[in-house]
């Protein structure tokens, strides 16, 4: 049994984090008598002077509805270098993470991220030192969980945002755009398009052709309905087209929403705005479903990491926690199935994805 073990986040933060740190604390000192450290601002907190602190059932108590991370996160830092494209893991900072670890008394880490935090983490686990992630992302894209924690608390504001949009484009007649977040996936835009009643979901899986949208804004005018409710996925394209960036140096998605506002406005002649919901989506208290699953992911990776496994991820599967091998969490993302139940279910009740040849339901 570990005599200490580390904790940390990386990644964009997520609510639910703290669920998960609180899980994991609790459970390792009250289950397994372990030591508890928290590695502050993700894996960069073992590097150089070193910045961690000491988790105790006093430190995290009353972090369970809290947003963001108590112990800070980074979603750029020193252990991932990108080489044409795809992500590179020098040696040198892990080296020194080790040491670090060593000297600190630190036997095993859990770690809380998405794909590049998960992928750092296997990088650990191939040089022999125990790791066990938990998936942690509002975009819901990492392979091998049926869901990942701050996924449903972000729907439930993307889903709200629409609802608010819904009654200002019914008062004025408008098509109203809302861009959600979620990379080159479209789980946010697809859950909260279905459970905020919107006319047209684009996501970046099924590419969208300008005269499908018109058609629909059309087809609903002439059917009495005078406005359009749009959600689009930041990553969403046009057939043909690449994504919009706001910082192509950065790869930072953005801008796709007003983009298509305003050829909307050209082609249908109708007054359009678009909303950006942006960071909305990840900050605030974790909703009951993301508290329960944080914590329920925290408690399991400990009883993983107690149980000698290493190398692997938490993740739910049929309603159960289980773990599955690093590997196979980081291989590739998940993409929304274009010919799966939810993408036929929203077609069957009139949604349109505006694919170059779909005939639009009003
Ligand atoms: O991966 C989470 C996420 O919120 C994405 O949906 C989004 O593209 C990105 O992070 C934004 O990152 P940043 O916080 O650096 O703007």
């Amino acid at each position: 049994m570990y005599k200490q073990i580390g904790i940390l986040t990386g990644g964009g933060d997520a609510p639910g984090l703290n669920a998960v740190i609180r899980a994991v604390v609790r459970t390792a000192i009250g289950e397994y008598g372990m030591n508890c450290v928290g590695i502050e601002d993700s894996f960069e907190g073992i590097l150089g002077e070193t910045h961690t602190m000491k988790l105790t059932f006093k430190t995290v108590s009353g972090i369970l509805p809290r947003g963001g991370t108590i112990l800070g996160t980074r979603n750029r830092g020193s252990f991932v270098k990108m080489v044409d494209g795809k992500p590179t893991f020098p040696e040198m900072p892990i080296g020194e993470a080790l040491a670090n670890l060593d000297i600190l008394g630190i036997e095993a880490l859990v770690v809380l991220g998405g794909e590049g935090t998960l992928a750092i983490a296997e990088q650990f686990h191939k040089r022999g030192f125990p790791v066990i992630g938990v998936p942690k992302t509002i975009d819901n894209d990492l392979a091998a969980t049926e869901l990942t924690f701050g996924f449903m608390t972000a729907i439930d504001i993307a889903t709200e945002a629409l609802d608010r949009l819904h009654t200002t484009a019914a008062s004025h007649d408008r098509v109203m755009i809302l861009e959600v977040m979620g990379r080159n996936t479209g789980w946010i835009a697809l859950h909260a398009g279905l459970a905020g009643s919107a006319d047209v979901i684009l996501i970046p899986e099924i590419p969208f052709a300008f005269e499908s949208i018109a058609q629909k804004v059309q087809a609903r005018e002439r059917s009495g309905s005078r406005f359009t409710n749009i959600v689009i996925a930041e990553g969403a394209t046009e057939v043909g087209r690449g994504e919009i960036y706001l910082d192509t140096e950065e790869m930072r998605l953005g801008g796709i929403g007003d983009h298509v506002r305003r050829r909307l406005e050209d082609i249908t002649g109708k007054e359009s705005r678009c909303v950006v919901l942006g960071h909305l989506q990840r900050g605030g208290s974790p909703n009951a479903f993301d508290r329960m699953l944080g914590t329920n992911f925290g408690a399991c990776a400990v009883r993983a990491l107690a149980s000698g496994e290493t190398g692997k991820m938490v993740a739910l599967q049929a309603g159960t926690i289980v773990t599955v091998p690093l590997s196979e969490a980081v291989a590739n993302i998940k993409t929304v199935p274009t010919d799966g139940q939810l993408v036929r279910t929203a077609r069957d009740i009139g949604i349109s994805f505006a694919a170059p040849k779909e005939i639009p339901v009003s």
